[in-house]
């Protein structure tokens, strides 16, 4: 099948790229020249496992091709997706200008029928919008003869592992009355359906909501678990049994319920924030996600207040070695880390930081330039060197099993924070550390203890 896909963001170039291996004839269109002359040569924007390789490889065959052509793009696709940005208007409602930009493209070029397909996260009543300003446009270039579609089809990439999950989605959601396009989609994904009926097909506003839905409910455990993780450290109670004990439970289930110290990312905390807008426009209070939000902003500041607590107060000279600077593992991305906020804490009283992370160095040079609080280490070893305490902030598995006794000799103070409960906190106080993490009681020193 013949598709254009616009946007090589994220979404965009992941989903073109998937749909050519299984192999539809795909053009990604973007108006960045820069961005399609580097993807033409094969590099990418992003990191993101797996994907430079099937770049490459589809590029090669002829299936996958990149312009910045509107009228070849539009001519191209049976099928048109829209993959490009909503960032956060300053209230935090979704910014739709380049939806619609696109939408508008679309119909000046269109010869035939089109499928308009919202791969964006796009907010409920998009869909329509979308429609009005493709049948404004065909109405001012005379040919209102000209029929076209417009689908609701969100995605559920993980960053990371957006490649698997587009190769092997848990679901598709097809939101159309329109049973040509639900024809026309089902043989689009046919390939991804193998094993059992992925397909769920609803109505289009429906499948709008579904999108944040999915998103809120994720955010809504991740924030419930912070809740309780704080109130398991006053009570001195320990979160990481609590977890195993409600997640043991299949109506809870043992997924993102992991306390830490916030979540991040270009999704959840901007999806949380336009749904909470889409309530409020309509006069709808959301109790539930405004608290979610509430608790999440709160969550990111909880690191700085352990370091500064440890510390007297007095964090003015001290230098924190910090581990994991993306909002998650396998990623380079700083979209709404929690590194961010506690670096900016830490800058503001007087500390310094020397950073690792294994694949958002470059990024965050990008953001936070040459500064005098921040030194960029080669590895985490280095960012130790001459440091007053450890702060780990992200996962990355490779922080997992260290060189306790290296860390040991190289702070000034052997103090770990940890904001991921990486380590066994008995096994910290057994090694000389004095250790906090979330959701448990802090660990010092045992006696005797023996580094
Ligand atoms: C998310 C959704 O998972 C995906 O379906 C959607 O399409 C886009 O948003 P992503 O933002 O890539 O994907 O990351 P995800 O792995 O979901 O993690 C989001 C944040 O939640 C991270 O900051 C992570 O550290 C945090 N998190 C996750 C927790 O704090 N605890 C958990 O148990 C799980």
């Amino acid at each position: 099948m013949r598709v254009t896909v616009f946007g090589t963001g994220y979404v965009g170039l992941v989903q073109g790229t998937i749909l050519a291996e299984v192999g539809h004839q795909v053009v990604c269109m973007d108006v960045d020249a820069e961005k399609i002359e580097a993807l033409k040569q094969g590099i990418i924007p992003i990191y993101e496992p797996g994907l430079e390789s099937l770049v490459k490889e589809n590029t090669a065959t002829g299936r996958l091709s990149f312009t910045t052509d509107a009228a070849l793009a539009v001519a191209h696709g049976d099928i048109q997706f829209i993959a490009v940005g909503t960032p956060p208007d300053e209230d935090g409602s979704a910014d739709l200008q380049y939806v619609l930009k696109v939408a508008e493209t679309i119909a000046e070029h269109m010869e035939a029928h089109r499928i308009l397909v919202d791969k964006s996260t796009v907010p409920v009543g998009t869909a329509d919008r979308v429609r009005a300003r493709v049948a404004e446009v065909l109405e001012r270039r005379g040919r209102t003869e000209l029929t076209f579609d417009v689908v609701s089809n969100p995605e559920f990439l993980k960053e990371g592992s957006a490649v698997a999950d587009c190769q092997k989605p848990d679901r598709i959601i097809i939101g159309t009355a329109d049973e040509h396009s639900v024809e026309v989609m089902r043989e689009l994904y046919a390939p991804f359906g193998r094993q059992h009926e992925k397909i769920i097909v609803m109505d289009v506003k429906s499948a709008e909501l579904t999108k944040y839905a999915a998103n809120c409910m994720l955010a809504t455990k991740i924030s419930f678990m912070n809740e309780m993780a704080n109130l398991a450290e006053r009570l001195g109670a320990d979160i990481e049994a609590v977890r195993q004990g409600i997640g043991s439970d299949p109506r809870i289930g043992y997924h993102f319920i992991y306390p830490g110290v916030g979540y991040g990312g270009s999704c959840f905390p901007k999806d949380v924030q336009a749904l909470i807008h889409t309530a409020d426009s309509i006069g709808f209070d959301s109790k539930v996600l405004k608290a979610v939000e509430a608790r999440n902003a709160e969550q990111k500041t909880t690191l700085f207040a352990k370091i500064c607590e440890h510390f007297g107060g007095e964090l003015a000279g001290k230098t924190l070695a910090l581990w994991g600077l993306s909002f998650k593992p396998n990623t380079d991305d700083m979209r709404e880390a929690p590194s961010r906020v506690l670096m900016e804490a830490l800058w503001a009283a007087g500390a310094r930081v020397q950073a690792f992370d294994p694949e958002a160095m470059e990024e965050t040079q990008r953001l936070y330039g040459d500064r005098d609080e921040l030194a960029l280490c080669g590895t985490k070893e280095a960012a130790l060197k001459g440091a007053d305490a450890l702060v780990i902030v992200t996962e990355w598995q490779s922080f997992r099993a260290p060189d306790f006794d290296l860390i040991y000799k190289q702070l000034s103070q052997p103090t770990v924070f940890d904001g991921r409960n990486m380590y066994e906190p008995a096994r910290m106080a057994k090694k000389g550390f004095t250790y906090y993490s979330v959701g448990r009681l802090p660990a010092t020193p045992a006696p005797g203890s023996d580094p």
